[in-house]
């Protein structure tokens, strides 16, 4: 049995793709995984409080895009609440008054019964590691409080190296096991691309993973081929 967390240098560096290719790695490996995501957002801004999501439900449309694709990558049968805790229309519930809602013990309960349930759980942070939960509590302490083994998805583009080594950083001295690293292409474009990953690997004490290329659509694709040290997350348990 393991519990991993997954995070990145950023939103939009590509920890859901990397999650479902972990995922359809572990699987091709022979093991039983799913994917949680504790907190979902969407991409609203809200400026007036009366137009808040409706706090009577902590799930809203059970729409988001991040829930959904964990949900096709895993071959086990998971519904929507099973896999989130909160799902929230609104980009950065975490520092508004809606993180009011968001209670830990809620995100304990849930992770709980997916760990006594399946084999291996996939925890997707939300942004980056030092993102909030709440007005107090980071992704980091939450993942230190349960001493989750974490693997960081760098997206390959400018400043990545300062973010990623600032993340590897904070994640040792939380006294937490980074298991590797995953190096996604975000962007084809980019110039200096070798480069960028030779610094990474020069520097990041900790095996990488797999590397992700360019993918049209990767959401849909096998992405398990990819992620060539799968191992290294199979014998965590
Ligand atoms: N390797 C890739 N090739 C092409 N597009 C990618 C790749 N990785 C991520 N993307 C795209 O970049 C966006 C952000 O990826 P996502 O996995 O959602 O990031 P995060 O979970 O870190 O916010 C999505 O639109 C996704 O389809
Ligand atoms: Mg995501």
């Amino acid at each position: 049995m393991s519990v991993f967390f997954v995070t990145g240098t950023d939103t939009g560096v590509g920890k859901t793709i990397a999650s479902r290719a972990i995922m359809q790695a572990m699987q091709d490996a022979g093991k039983q995984i799913v994917g949680y995501k504790p907190i979902a957002t969407g991409q609203d801004e809200p400026v007036y409080t009366d137009i808040l999501d409706d706090a009577s439900s902590d799930y809203g449309k059970e729409d988001n895009r991040d829930v959904l694709i964990l949900m096709d990558s895993t071959k086990e049968n998971v519904n929507y609440r099973d896999v989130n805790s909160y799902t929230f229309s609104h980009s950065v519930p975490m520092i508004t008054i809606e993180s009011e809602r968001i209670q830990q013990a809620k995100l304990d309960q849930d992770l709980a019964r997916l760990a006594q349930s399946y084999e291996n759980v996939l925890v997707e942070g939300s942004f980056g590691w030092l993102s909030l939960i709440n007005r107090e509590l980071t992704f980091g302490d939450w993942a230190a409080s349960h001493q989750m083994p974490v693997v960081l998805v760098v997206g390959i583009k400018e400043g990545c190296v300062n973010h990623a080594l600032l993340t590897v950083q904070s994640i040792e001295k939380m006294g937490l096991k980074l298991v590797g690293w995953i190096a996604n292409r975000i962007n084809p474009g980019l110039s200096h691309y070798a480069e960028i990953l030779a610094s990474l690997e020069r520097k990041i004490d900790a095996p990488l993973l797999g590397k992700i290329p360019y993918i049209h659509r990767p959401e849909k694709q096998e992405l398990g081929h990819f992620i060539t040290e799968i191992e290294r997350l199979t014998s965590l348990d």
